[in-house]
Parts: structure tokens; C-alpha cells; sequence
């Protein structure tokens, strides 16, 4: 174990570029929203002021509306596509014009609590938690505008399961791009890992689509093709404001800002149970242009579980469905379920395992009291590191490589969670 730390250690300190953590080098050249978030929990047992760099660094890409980018461009790179000029948003620091689940909230309130340095402190922490109050209320007002309990997202990029099969059908709304270009994902894996052209030229079209509206929020929300319920946003959103609120308390701040962040909450708590499917016995994303929901049975459909969504006559229904998942399976918890009929074992979000999800996921279980089941989903993540190593993800049914090596959020989750 001692060397499987020190190597953890090793490939966060190898993929810091100077107060930001890159995901790995080559495949994703800068800094990403919620790998970030995850990679501050990876630091703060060795080296917490790194920690806390992680999530400041992050937060200095902040819109004046209060987003907080899905990545940001602290520096070039040509490894990468689409940079920079794609995006054509031109902040400083530049940024791409969406975002990522907000995990961030939630291990702010992790840093401050195991923390034990109070690395970040007074005015610093302050500033931070202003930071964050901005984000959740940008969140509620600008991607959930009619109060409907159920914050949008715009772009399968900004729920960071690009591929999800969850995505097949909203996607297809979606016009595909006229220009020709070259990605570069694929110079770096091998493309039976990665989303295929038909995904990226409408992934594309969203981009140009987001930069001819001017990045208008209103304007985006009337007619972006893609407008889509993702439960898995929605859920780490509501976790998120929970825990923001809770560290608001701590620190004496409430305010009407606060209590309305309470408000929305509640709005969200009514409005889950749409997500809900009687017959698959789990939670789906909506796309909200059709009205209907994305049928495919996901991880993202055990979120709710995070956010404390879950209700007592749907918890023991979701709970049987998981058992069913993980009986006779090698590993767990595989991104889209074995059974579907989408699921490919090796593609990125189709079917690899993501170590970040599974702990969100153990960690609503132990919310619930379902300690066995997060004991199992703890072991089937730890098991992975010793077969695989700190892999971007992981094989479903062999738990090899899938993605790219040396990879930060899992050396994270080993760091903090695992080892
Ligand atoms: C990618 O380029 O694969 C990323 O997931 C986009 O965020």
C-alpha cells in the first residue's frame, strides 16, 4: 500500500502544472471543472494548501454570471481539440462556455472539515464560499428559469459522460457540423474508447451554436437543441447546495441569498420523482425538448442517492436493482448496466467504470445505511487499482486500462478515499 500511495502522490505532483492539475498530460492539456474538484480530495492528505490551490485556481475562470467553466485554457497547448479559438469566448482566463457537475461545493466542504491546517481560512475562505453561493445561484436561475425544480444542461460535455447512451436520442435533435476538422483524442487512444465522429460533429455544432448566441443565457435556453434533465447534474447540484449551505451555517453566513439556494432545494425535492421510472426501477435523465426520458439504464441513474433524493418507497426498489448489478459481475459499478443493450465494456462512457462516480455513489449508500452495498462498491474500486492501475477508467468486465494512464482524479480517489 505504501508504494501504491507514494505512486498516487507521484502522478498528481507529475500532472501539476502550477495550481492546477491537468487530467493527464497529452490527452487533456488543462484544467477540467470537476476533475479539479475531485483532485483537491487527492491532495489534502499530503499537501492541503495544494488542495486548496486546486479549487482557487479553478474558481479565478469564474464568469461575472456566476459560471464556472467546464475547462480552462490557464495556458496553450496544441494536443488538443477544440481549443481555445473554437470556443471563441476570450476571457481571461480563457475557458470553454459550459460547465461540469458541480462537485466542487461538496469537497470545499470536505477540505474545510478534514482540513488540519485550515490551510484556507478568514477573508480567503470567505471569498471562496461567495464564489461558490454565485455559482449555485447561477445555477438555479440561469438553467432552470421557470422554476421547475430541474436545472438543464445544454451539452452531453457538460455532464462529463459525453457518450453516455443516456445522450443517443436528445442527441440526435442535434444538427451536425458543415466544417471539416482533426481531433485529437484519437491520436492519443485508441478510438474504441472514445465518442465516434457522429458524436463530435454535433458535439461541435453545440459549440458554434453557444458562440452565435453571444454565450446569452436567456437565448441558449429558448433554443438550444439540446436542453436536457440530466439526473446526474441535477443530483450532484443538489448534494452540492446542501453542503454549501451546511458550510454557510458553520461560518455564520445567512443571508437571503442562502435562503433562497434553500428555497430551490425544495423545489428540487418536489420535482425528482419525474425522473423516476416505474418499470426500470431507477432515476433517468429527461430530454426536455420531447418530454420524454433517455430510457438507457446508467450509473447516473444511482446519483439520487447522493443528493439524498432517494424516497423511502423508492429506496429499497433502487437498492434491489444495484444488488442485481453487482451479483457475479468482477467489477463495479459499470457506467451503463451489462443488461442494456447499448453497453460496450471498453467505450468511455458506455460502459468503464469511473472510480469518482462509484464514490459518490458509496457515499449516498452510507447516507441511506446501506453499508453493504458501499462496502462492495469500496472494494470493487479499490480491486481495480491493483489490477489496472491509475487509470482514467477502467474495462468493465476486465478491469484493464480504458481511457488514459496516469490519470488525477483516480490517483485522487485512491489518496482519499481508497488507500
Ligand atoms: C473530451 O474532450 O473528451 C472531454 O470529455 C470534453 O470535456
Amino acid at each position: 500500500t505504501q508504494s501504491m500511495i507514494e505512486q498516487a502522490q507521484k502522478t498528481l505532483r507529475d500532472n501539476d502544472l502550477g495550481g492546477y492539475t491537468v487530467p493527464t498530460h497529452g490527452l487533456y492539456p488543462f484544467q477540467w471543472n470537476w476533475d479539479s474538484a475531485i483532485v483537491a480530495l487527492g491532495w489534502l492528505p499530503f499537501d492541503e494548501t495544494r488542495a486548496w490551490e486546486e479549487v482557487t485556481s479553478l474558481l479565478s475562470a469564474q464568469w461575472k454570471s456566476g459560471m464556472v467553466p467546464h475547462v480552462v485554457f490557464h495556458r496553450p497547448s496544441d494536443t488538443y481539440f477544440p481549443g481555445p479559438d473554437i470556443w471563441g469566448v476570450q476571457n481571461t482566463p480563457d475557458s470553454t462556455s459550459i460547465t461540469q457537475p458541480p462537485v466542487l461545493a461538496s469537497v470545499v466542504k470536505l477540505l474545510h472539515q478534514h482540513g488540519r491546517e485550515q490551510a484556507l481560512s478568514g477573508e480567503a475562505l470567505h471569498t471562496v464560499v461567495q464564489q461558490l453561493i454565485r455559482s449555485h445561484l447561477w445555477w438555479y436561475n440561469s438553467r432552470d428559469p421557470e422554476n421547475t425544480g430541474l436545472v438543464v444542461s445544454y451539452h452531453p460535455w457538460e455532464s462529463g459522460m459525453d457518450n453516455s447512451p443516456a445522450w443517443d436520442e436528445p442527441l440526435r435533435a442535434v444538427p451536425k457540423v458543415q466544417w471539416s476538422y482533426t481531433r485529437r483524442d484519437t491520436s492519443h487512444i485508441d478510438a474504441s474508447e472514445r465518442p465516434h465522429k457522429e458524436e463530435y460533429d454535433r458535439f461541435l455544432y453545440l459549440v458554434d451554436f453557444f458562440r452565435k448566441m453571444n454565450f446569452d443565457d436567456t437565448l441558449i435556453y429558448q433554443d438550444c437543441p439540446y436542453r436536457v434533465n440530466d439526473v446526474s447534474m441535477i443530483s450532484i447540484l443538489h448534494r452540492g447546495t446542501r453542503d454549501l449551505l451546511a458550510l454557510c451555517h458553520d461560518l455564520g453566513i445567512e443571508n437571503a441569498q442562502t435562503q433562497y439556494l434553500a428555497h430551490r432545494m425544495t423545489l428540487t425535492e418536489e420535482a425528482i420523482g419525474e425522473l423516476w421510472h416505474a418499470d426500470t426501477r431507477m432515476f433517468h435523465s429527461k430530454d426536455t425538448r420531447s418530454g420524454k426520458l433517455c430510457m438507457a439504464r446508467t450509473s447516473a441513474g444511482m446519483l439520487p442517492l447522493f443528493a439524498g433524493l432517494v424516497s423511502h418507497t423508492q429506496l429499497p426498489l433502487l437498492i434491489n436493482e444495484l444488488d442485481h448489478w453487482l451479483k457475479n459481475r468482477p467489477f463495479a459499478l459499470s457506467s451503463t448496466h451489462p443488461e442494456d443493450p447499448n453497453y460496450e465494456p471498453q467505450r468511455y462512457w458506455r460502459g468503464p467504470i469511473w472510480l469518482h462516480i462509484n464514490w459518490m455513489i458509496a457515499e449516498g449508500l452510507l447516507d441511506y445505511g446501506c453499508t453493504s452495498q458501499a462496502e462492495r462498491i469500496k472494494e470493487a474500486s479499490r480491486d481495480l487499482l491493483y489490477v489496472s492501475g491509475y487509470n482514467e477508467s477502467f474495462h468493465a468486465q476486465t478491469g484493464a486500462r480504458s481511457g488514459g494512464a496516469d490519470f488525477s482524479w483516480t490517483a485522487a480517489m485512491a489518496l482519499y478515499w481508497l488507500l
